[in-house]
């Protein structure tokens, strides 16, 4: 076991010293971008105006022949571009790739001082975290780097499942964790080629009536990917990094999507990947408080200053615990409210 004394060293000499804290930003929306495009590369710069975080992704969907494209690609959007208080995040390729090496290579002797997060996929356990934190140390230490890029890991293997709880404390580098829903049911031999949602097969059936055996019964279709999200955020809080929800593949259902990242959300993630513009404003929707909820957050907080005792707010009894709950959608609201000030009038913050 690292000692703790030796956790927050620097992995190479000259490298800049880990965070302690991670920095508080807004991240509703991972919004993915192809970046061997260049069309779409054309309209990053009124992308950054809409979205939390912008992602070049260099892994899958990326043809093999598209690989340099997409890595030269992103490294002249992200020189080219003013990100302000938007996120630059990359998703480089797996580890076992042919491209990885070259990917975080010329990535961060590039555009080092400017990006944010590394998200890396296909993640099995802390050894893989282990490795890039390494690397990255060196070639920050190598390119002067003043920032530690920080690591965003995947959740898209069964093996890495059994090992989230190790994976969401390898280091103090890790930003967070998502949910990959198509790899991950692919990893595990689930019956569904579906990325991301519900499946109507996976269901409970209500009992038949006893007297009347053949009248057709309630169906109530499952969330496949409860014990997963679960699983996520708790190892994520324990480790206090950040859970997200992955990909919604199907862009022609909004509900469908929107229903998806509510149910991460209210399981404690904090944001979602949006692959397609429609998707943009689900994510802003879900991933922001409701006026509703925070009001009465406020209520609770404002009845209990010091956050101890117990007191009725309209029949429902409130203590230091509600006073907690009440604080995560209160400071949730303040950081939407900073970045939104239309947000922040229906808050009244
Ligand atoms: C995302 O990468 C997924 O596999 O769902
Ligand atoms: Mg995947």
């Amino acid at each position: 076991m690292k000692l703790p004394r030796n956790f927050f060293k620097p992995l190479a000499i000259g490298a800049p010293a880990p965070l302690r804290e991670l920095p508080l930003t807004l991240e509703r929306m991972i919004h993915f971008v192809p970046p061997h495009n260049e069309k779409v590369r054309a309209r990053v710069p009124e992308l950054i105006r809409q979205v939390d975080v912008v992602l070049g992704n260099l892994e899958d969907a990326v043809p093999a022949d598209a690989k340099e494209a997409a890595r030269e690609g992103f490294i002249a959007m992200a020189r080219s571009c003013e990100f302000g208080s938007t996120g630059l995040w990359t998703r480089i390729n797996a580890l076992n790739s042919p491209w990885m090496l070259d990917d975080i290579c010329e990535i961060v002797a590039a555009i080092g001082q400017k990006l944010d997060v590394i998200m890396l996929p296909k993640v099995e356990g802390a050894w893989d975290i282990r490795y890039l934190d390494q690397l990255l140390a060196q070639l920050e230490a190598k390119y002067a780097v003043k920032k530690p890029i920080l690591i965003h890991a995947i959740l898209e293997t069964a093996e890495g499942v059994n090992n989230v709880g190790a994976i969401a404390a390898a280091s103090p580098r890790m930003h967070g964790i998502s949910l990959g829903p198509a790899d991950l049911a692919a990893s595990r031999a689930m019956k569904t080629t579906r990325v991301g949602g519900g499946h109507p097969d996976y269901k409970v059936l209500a009992d038949a009536a006893p007297n009347a055996p053949d009248t057709p019964r309630l169906a109530f279709q499952q969330d496949l990917w409860h014990y997963t999200i679960a699983k996520m955020v708790d190892a994520c809080a324990a480790a206090g990094i950040k859970p997200f929800y992955g990909p919604f593949g199907d862009f022609a259902d909004s509900a469908a999507c929107e229903a998806q990242f509510r149910n991460a959300f209210l399981l404690g993630c904090v944001g979602a990947w949006t692959l397609h513009p429609s998707q943009v404003p689900i994510a802003k929707r879900v991933f922001s408080p409701e006026p509703g909820e925070v009001a009465f957050a406020k209520k609770i907080i404002e009845a209990m200053p010091d956050g101890s005792g117990a007191v009725m707010i309209d029949g429902k009894m409130q203590d230091d615990a509600t006073w907690k709950q009440a604080k995560v959608v209160v400071d949730l609201a303040r950081l939407v409210a900073a970045k939104d000030p239309d947000m922040g009038a229906r808050y009244g913050l």
